[in-house]
């Protein structure tokens, strides 16, 4: 009786035992046919196998908009552009020149002290435009100064209304006294929209004005060797 309760037990752990082995042998073949070198069963490589650890020795690209721009721009301070431009008497149309960073000469218009104005992501990443608060309406725009238009920057901040005009920014063409200048040259932790303005943040601007022609400096008269005198 004893020995028939056994036999059962190890029959059945048996049978259970050649059971298990079979199904996972099973699985083995049907998944990896008969061979020991398969690897389905290892976690998947998620990321590239190349070593992708080399030292990075391209300089850091500085993330604005600006940067899609053609190689043979300027490259110059956002502030120094903008004051560049107030400096010769904030021309809406006509062409002025500025000085870029690496001291080549080179021309803009307003239109693109206007874009640093009116497009986001230009002073900082994920900076706001200044237009999205400086808008046209200067009943609820900030300081009632509205950046979005030539006219707008022109009739200055502090503006009664949308007819008359007030504070001049732009301190009549001393850029250094302005106020403009002081508010996008100096973070202002307290103003929102100005805490984070970074003066010294350089962009691509303007055209390269030619270099000077070489051919039209005379060039220095060659004189003939004089006949040595015995
Ligand atoms: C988040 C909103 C916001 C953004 C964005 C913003 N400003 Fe301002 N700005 C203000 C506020 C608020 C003041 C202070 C208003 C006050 O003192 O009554 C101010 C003040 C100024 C002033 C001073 C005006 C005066 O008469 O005192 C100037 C100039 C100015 N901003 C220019 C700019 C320029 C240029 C930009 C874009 C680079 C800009 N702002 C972006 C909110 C903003």
């Amino acid at each position: 009786m004893n020995d028939d309760v056994r036999k059962y037990i190890y029959g059945t752990l048996t049978v259970f035992v050649v059971g298990v082995l079979v199904w996972v042998g099973f699985l083995f073949v049907n998944a990896c046919g008969f061979t020991l070198t398969c690897n389905r069963g290892q976690p998947a490589v998620d990321r590239t196998p190349i070593p992708t650890l080399l030292p990075a020795t391209l300089p850091v690209m500085q993330d604005t908009a600006h940067n899609a721009a053609a190689p043979n721009e300027c490259r110059v301070a956002a502030v120094d552009l903008i004051g560049a431009w107030v400096e010769v008497g904030s021309p809406e149309t006509d062409v002025f020149q500025f000085v870029d960073a690496s001291g080549q000469n080179c021309e803009s218009t307003f239109d693109e002290v206007r874009s640093l104005l009116i497009e986001g992501n230009q002073w900082y990443t994920g900076s706001l435009a200044c237009v999205s608060c400086h808008s046209v309406d200067v009943a609820v725009s900030p300081a009632q100064l509205d950046l979005s238009t030539y006219a707008g920057i022109m009739a200055g901040s502090r503006r009664a209304d949308a007819e008359s005009t007030g504070t001049d920014i732009l301190s009549a063409g001393k850029w250094d006294s302005s106020l403009l200048y002081e508010f996008i040259s100096t973070s202002k932790a307290d103003v929102p929209g100005h805490a984070e303005i970074k003066s010294d943040l350089l962009i691509f601007a303007g055209t390269p004005l030619p270099a000077p022609d070489p051919r039209a400096t005379p060039s220095p008269v060659v004189e003939a060797t004089p006949t040595p005198t015995p």
